[in-house]
């Protein structure tokens, strides 16, 4: 395999061929970050979905292992967790001291092929004995079943204090995360119910539950519950006490994760080594038009791993999410500017589709201003702020190819409020050939967004309007490729 084919990411996880969607099982173990993820075997769109592979020591260079948990002649597999069952507690472990990886996930069973529509789902669970190499299905499955057409997506994790599992899960038309308890992960009992809450208008998909320690506040969490709804993502902060999750938020503020078109279905690793802050890991597509993003023989790349924290502002809990630490060990040349004017537009002398850019904007009263990547050709992604409105903005309209699909079309701008912190606006960026991940002020506003440019097209342009914006110091690192 070389990852050289057009719009491969570089720093990014990808198959190296085939349809990839959820990223799932995401666990830590034995100095291994195990990334398993929905995949199709047999081809480049959706189907055939079972669990692929790969294991890394630092969550950015990538081993790609041989497809752990297969669809067999009754199910597909689809999302769900693993966990790292220490005590034995499922019996799968048989020689003394042996721990078993458990995987839980959704079976997706269609009784009669001819209808499709006509599914069922429920809970099934597969063991490893080999630190996750090959993988046996429970032949007790189910252990949990509704007999509900759509309930899906179980995140389990150890929760210490109660001594016992906790499953989140959901049923998505209802727009609700169930949670149930178990402490064999054989047997299941429902503990509470949290929503509908928050946006609803999109079906509910892949929860995830965890705790998150409060920047600034040593030893201090609270705990967060995320969900995915179709085309983007939420998140709740609040207490959970084994039973219930009470979100502290006010209750019709909607926070996302990321404010982009293209980051879905994340969820955090389990068993992370103690100290470590979370770290979230999210699909890097958008189900409107993924299965037809113009990249062979792959389709789709997962986000970069982001380290999350939690801080205050105003009366509202918000998520800060920051790309791993290991990601500064592809950094290569850098670029530096500093105490730069910005007036029209000016050209940075450096260029690059595999870049990590890292600049304060100190934008005039009304001003627009912002930086265009993969600039070339007059294309360009811009990456803009309105500082009247305070909206950090993402327009791809005339980044590339976006000709490939109606849907990717008509998707061609995002936004999000980002007030100025002490009047600058901090932009980090990651640009990997067709993904940007822009951190807006410390992580505290996301957005990702995929594009299609021509591989000539790499310059780097900073522009203001309607006013002057002051760059006090912005650097360019060229960043090496993950793939060697
Ligand atoms: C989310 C999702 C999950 C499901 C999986 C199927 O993207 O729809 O709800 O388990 O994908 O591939």
């Amino acid at each position: 395999p070389t990852y050289k084919e057009p719009f491969r990411p570089q720093f990014h996880f990808t198959p190296y061929h085939n349809w990839m969607n959820d990223p799932n099982g995401l666990v830590y173990y034995k100095g291994e970050y195990h990334l398993f993820y929905q995949y199709n075997p047999m081809g480049n769109t959706w189907g055939h979905m079972s669990w692929g592979h790969a294991v890394s020591r630092d969550l950015v260079r990538w081993q790609p292992l041989a497809l752990a948990i297969p669809e067999d002649d009754k199910n597909m597999i689809f999302s769900g967790s693993c966990v790292v069952d220490k005590n034995n507690s499922s019996g799968f472990g048989k020689k003394p001291g042996q721990i078993p990886l458990v995987a839980i996930y959704t079976a997706h069973i269609i009784p009669d092929k001819t209808k499709p529509d006509d599914y069922q789902q429920n809970q099934h669970i597969a063991y490893s004995l080999d630190d996750g190499r090959t993988w046996k299905k429970y032949d007790g499955n189910p252990v949990l079943d509704l007999k509900k057409k759509d309930f899906r997506d179980p995140k389990v994790f150890w929760y210490g204090p109660g001594k016992k599992w906790i499953m989140a899960i959901v049923l998505p038309q209802e727009h609700i995360v169930q949670f149930h308890g178990s402490t064999d992960l054989k047997t299941w009992s429902h503990l509470s119910d949290f929503g509908p809450a928050g946006d609803t208008n999109d079906i509910w998909e892949c929860p995830d539950l965890l705790q998150v320690p409060i920047t600034g506040q040593p030893g201090k969490s609270k705990w967060v519950l995320i969900n995915s709804q179709q085309t983007t993502m939420q998140y709740f902060v609040g207490e959970f006490d084994g039973i219930r999750f009470q979100n502290e938020n006010p209750a019709d503020t909607i926070l996302r994760p990321d404010y982009g078109p293209d980051f879905y279905a994340a969820v955090t690793y389990n068993n992370l080594p103690p100290g470590q802050d979370p770290v979230l890991l999210g699909w890097a597509n958008n189900w409107k038009y993924g299965q037809s993003i113009p990249t062979s023989p792959w389709r789709s790349a997962m986000s970069v791993p982001r380290s999350l924290r939690l801080k205050k502002s105003g009366n509202t809990w918000i998520l800060l999410q920051q790309p791993v630490k290991s990601l500064l060990s592809l950094r290569g040349n850098v670029t530096e500017w500093k105490s730069k004017i910005i007036s029209g537009e000016t050209v940075f002398p450096a260029k690059g589709q595999v870049i990590e850019l890292d600049a304060d904007l100190i934008p005039a009263k009304n001003a627009i201003c912002g930086v265009r990547l993969a600039a070339g050709g007059g294309q360009s992604i811009i990456i803009g702020y309105n500082a009247d409105s305070a909206k950090l903005y993402i327009d791809r309209s005339n980044s590339g190819n976006t000709y490939f699909n109606n849907q990717f079309a008509a998707w061609q701008y995002s936004s999000a409020r980002v007030p100025l912190q002490d009047g600058k606006l901090r932009l980090h960026i990651f640009f990997d050939k067709s993904i940007v991940e822009v951190f807006a002020n410390d992580g505290a506003t996301v957005l990702t967004a995929q594009l299609f440019p021509s591989a000539t097209h790499d310059g780097i342009e900073f522009f203001s309007e309607k006013g002057p914006t002051r760059i006090p110091i912005a650097k360019v690192w060229s960043l090496s490729s993950a793939w060697k």
